[in-house]
């Protein structure tokens, strides 16, 4: 979710307003992606490298976080959304640590649609805590080290409970993942908007779907080979 600063500056207002349609942004397409039968949605709403942001900037943020939490949670709990907080919690004060988990705890058994949202997230720090973890269980025994492959090593990251994604989405014009899901996004097909987050609206996003849909996934076989996989998958469904 990135241009908010530049959505504020395009206006003359602070930042931090651009942030608050940010929020009202996000709000919106969380509603789009469950009213489309979206299973998963995965957003970056702060990195780790953001807290070096001016000081004033960061302490707004945590403010609107805080806020949204507190607005939010009910009204997300009853549409029946499951809400998950991925990233290194423990930076954040203890105010908001608790409301993220018990936001977590009143929409856990939500089955609509899963909302992930990354804060102080970093897809290195993901694979180094992952990476931690694991030797942790192997050290206590628990896991042989012969048997890591990719399945067992994709348990310990963050989002081990969700698919990897679809469709990639960076909105502001940059065409860069800037450190969001490494691990991942290795097969998803990645989608550019020089469209600012606050102005990402249903329009917007039906595009990008658009833009996914014409887009062949082979996941490395050749066209053919996948075609016919997956006409033998369907035929057995
Ligand atoms: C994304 O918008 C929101 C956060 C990183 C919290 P930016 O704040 O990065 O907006 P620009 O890139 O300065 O326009
Ligand atoms: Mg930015």
């Amino acid at each position: 979710m990135d241009g908010n600063g530049r959505w504020a500056k395009k206006r003359n207002r602070p930042r931090s307003m651009g942030h608050q349609a940010g929020v009202k942004s996000l709000r919106a397409c969380i509603e789009y992606c469950a009213r489309l039968g979206i299973g998963t949605l995965t957003v970056f709403a702060f990195s780790s490298e953001n807290w070096k942001r001016p000081a004033n900037e960061v302490s707004r943020l945590m403010n609107l976080f805080l806020q949204a939490l507190e607005k939010d949670s009910g009204k997300l709990h009853n549409n029946g959304i499951c809400l998950r907080f991925i990233g290194d919690k423990s930076a954040f004060e203890a105010t908001l640590q608790v409301k993220m988990t018990e936001a977590e705890a009143l929409t856990a058994n939500n089955t609509r649609m899963v909302v992930n949202i990354a804060v102080n997230y970093g897809g290195r720090w993901d694979i180094t805590q992952a990476a931690r973890r694991l030797a942790t269980a192997i050290n206590a025994g628990s896991l042989p080290a012969d048997d890591v492959n990719e399945s067992a090593f994709s348990r310990f990251l963050a989002l081990a409970a969700s698919p990897d994604p679809d469709l990639f989405i960076r909105t502001g014009g940059e065409m860069r993942i800037s450190n969001f899901l490494l691990w991942q996004a290795a097969y998803s097909e990645l989608y550019f908007t020089p469209t600012l987050w606050p102005d990402f609206d249903e329009d917007a996003l039906n595009l990008a779907i658009t833009a996914f849909q014409s887009r062949e996934r082979r996941f490395g076989l050749t066209g053919e080979q996948f075609r016919n996989k997956q006409a033998r998958i369907d035929a057995n469904a």
